[in-house]
């Protein structure tokens, strides 16, 4: 494989919430790059079609990363497979209901913090560890413009990604002498079946403001993510990288 498409041979990768839509953008692209990749997801049904899809370098793994029991079975049962974990990319993510704070309900909040921003937190504890003891490792994690700019009707939604962006630079700070890059991105709209959650009149109004003019594709994150993954970006961490068409220019 060549240079220029980051080799990542002799690499393993877990990529959550990969049964569909970015994450498995993700998981195709990384393993076309060399890596062995966890298919992690809650649906894991979903996870095996994917994994098998992708052929012999790919492993469905069932876990909800919201809770911990379940992360840290994930994360030792591939430790167990493979013997090391370089590559996390905290992905799983759900939008929530489509409404505004007055009518939110206790439940609509915990629901999406516990899985947007507790998830990537409990998944990065769970490989933290034994990155830092082979002083390696790269966590890659999917915010969203909306964690710089907050959306209306997406109060949690908002937040939890707005937190995700600052825990990446807060545990990029913890473990810059320990080898491990932290970075994350900012998509703005990207074609997937999550968007089939949000309201039409909201979609409308979210692709108004990409100056491109069109949704991302999931393979355009993918692209982003894979170069963060690898060492390609070895003087980067700590970093928020936009992928929203142009929409924020900071
Ligand atoms: N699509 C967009 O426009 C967009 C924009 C910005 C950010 N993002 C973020 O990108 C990530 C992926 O989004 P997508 O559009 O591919 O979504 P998607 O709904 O297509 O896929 C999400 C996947 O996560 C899995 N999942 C949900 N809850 C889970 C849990 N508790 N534990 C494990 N897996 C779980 C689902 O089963 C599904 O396979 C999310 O974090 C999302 O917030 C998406």
């Amino acid at each position: 494989m060549s240079e220029i498409l980051r080799n990542l041979e002799n690499q393993t990768a877990i990529i959550t919430g990969a049964a569909q839509g970015i994450g498995r953008a993700i998981a195709e692209r990384l393993a076309r790059a060399g890596a062995r990749v966890a298919v992690s997801d809650l649906n894991l049904k979903a996870a095996q079609a994917t994994a098998s899809e992708i052929g012999t370098s790919a492993t469905a793994i069932q876990a909800d990363v919201s809770k911990a029991a379940e992360v840290d079975q994930m994360v030792h049962a591939l430790l167990e497979q493979w013997g090391r974990i370089d590559i996390l990319i905290n992905n799983a993510g759900i939008v929530g209901r489509d409404v505004p704070v007055k009518d939110l309900t206790e439940a609509d909040w915990d629901q999406v913090l516990d899985i947007n921003l507790k998830g990537t937190f409990l998944c990065s504890r769970a490989v933290i560890g034994p990155m830092i003891d082979r002083k390696q490792g790269a966590i890659v994690s999917i915010a969203s413009i909306s964690g710089k700019e907050g959306n209306p009707s997406m109060a949690p939604y908002s937040v939890s990604k707005a937190g995700v962006i600052c825990f990446t630079k807060a545990l990029a700070k913890e473990v810059i002498g320990d080898g491990i890059r932290v970075n994350c991105v900012s998509p703005a709209l990207i074609q997937t079946p999550l968007l089939d959650k949000i309201e039409q009149d909201q979609l409308d109004w979210m692709t108004s403001k990409i100056p491109l003019g069109r949704l991302g594709r999931p393979e355009e994150v993918a692209a982003l993510v894979h170069f963060l993954a690898s060492e390609d970006a070895s003087f980067t961490t700590g970093q928020c990288y936009d992928i929203s068409g142009g929409r924020a220019t900071y």
